[in-house]
């Protein structure tokens, strides 16, 4: 599904996730201590990043010593990123609709897959995940955040937990407000949709707000440091 904040508000919201409260002091720390936690050096590893955005994980998994494939639906993101990582040889960056699968991956080549913040815009997460398993090393490494399901419950339409449902709601994130859609799920749909693919869970998180961010946005950190509001999921591709 596209959004629009991702296509005529791509820069401002490349800009924005540069250095806000939510992507760059409560996201990224938790799912970058997590990939250093079960990778902590990533020196020759292939890495494909999918809804890469404007590319603050692929600058990260190129700091780590990765070789990063990064895609995104969104064109002006992938214009983004090319841009940006035009002088690295360790970036190849393409448009795919990933609700499409991966059309373009052979089998078998990442040792890490990494998806920030986009299982959520995807209705069915079972042949995107099955696709995440083709393209791993046996072994290799699945690293997802998303939305809670336990904080998105409470604005469900229909007030059925189990349901599967779109969201529409107006997000701040580019200083105006900006339309926004995406599925929410339960937890054992989010999971299943791992598990019945071959993933075995690593780890699974919440989140841990930054220090910067407690001293920086008070209410924020505390809002975070109490209320669900992301899930983070390590894996293991198993067979
Ligand atoms: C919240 S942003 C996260 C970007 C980046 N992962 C980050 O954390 O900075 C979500 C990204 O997912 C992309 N996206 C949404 N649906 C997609 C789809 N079906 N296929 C590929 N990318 C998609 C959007 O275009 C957007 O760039």
């Amino acid at each position: 599904m596209m959004n629009e904040m991702y296509t005529r508000y791509a820069k401002a919201y490349a800009e924005a996730v540069k250095d806000n409260d939510y992507n760059a002091e409560f996201e990224r720390p938790t799912t970058l201590a997590m990939l250093d936690r079960a990778m902590p050096d990533l020196a020759g590893y292939r890495v494909l990043d999918l809804g890469c955005g404007s590319g603050e994980y692929v600058a990260e998994l190129l700091a780590r010593g990765a070789r990063v494939t990064a895609l995104d639906l969104a064109e002006p993101m992938v214009d983004l990123v090319q841009q940006r990582f035009a002088d690295d040889d360790g970036v190849h960056c393409y448009q795919q609709d990933l609700a499409r699968g991966l059309p373009m991956e052979a089998d078998g080549q990442y040792d890490l897959v990494l998806s920030s913040l986009m299982v959520h815009y995807l209705e069915d997460q079972h042949p995107f995940f099955a696709e995440c398993a083709r393209v791993l090393k046996l072994g290799g490494h699945l690293l997802v955040s998303t939305h809670s399901p336990v904080a998105d419950a409470g604005i469900s339409p229909s007030g059925n937990y189990y349901a599967r449902e779109a969201i529409t709601e107006q997000w701040d994130t580019v200083g105006v407000p900006v339309t926004v859609t995406f599925y929410r799920r339960s937890l054992s749909e989010q999971v299943g949709a791992l598990t019945d693919n071959g993933f075995v869970i690593t780890a699974l998180e919440e989140g841990t707000p930054t220090e910067r961010l407690r001293a920086r946005s008070p209410d924020t950190y505390q809002r975070l440091a109490t209320q669900p509001n992301f899930l983070f999921l390590m894996a293991k591709k198993t067979r």
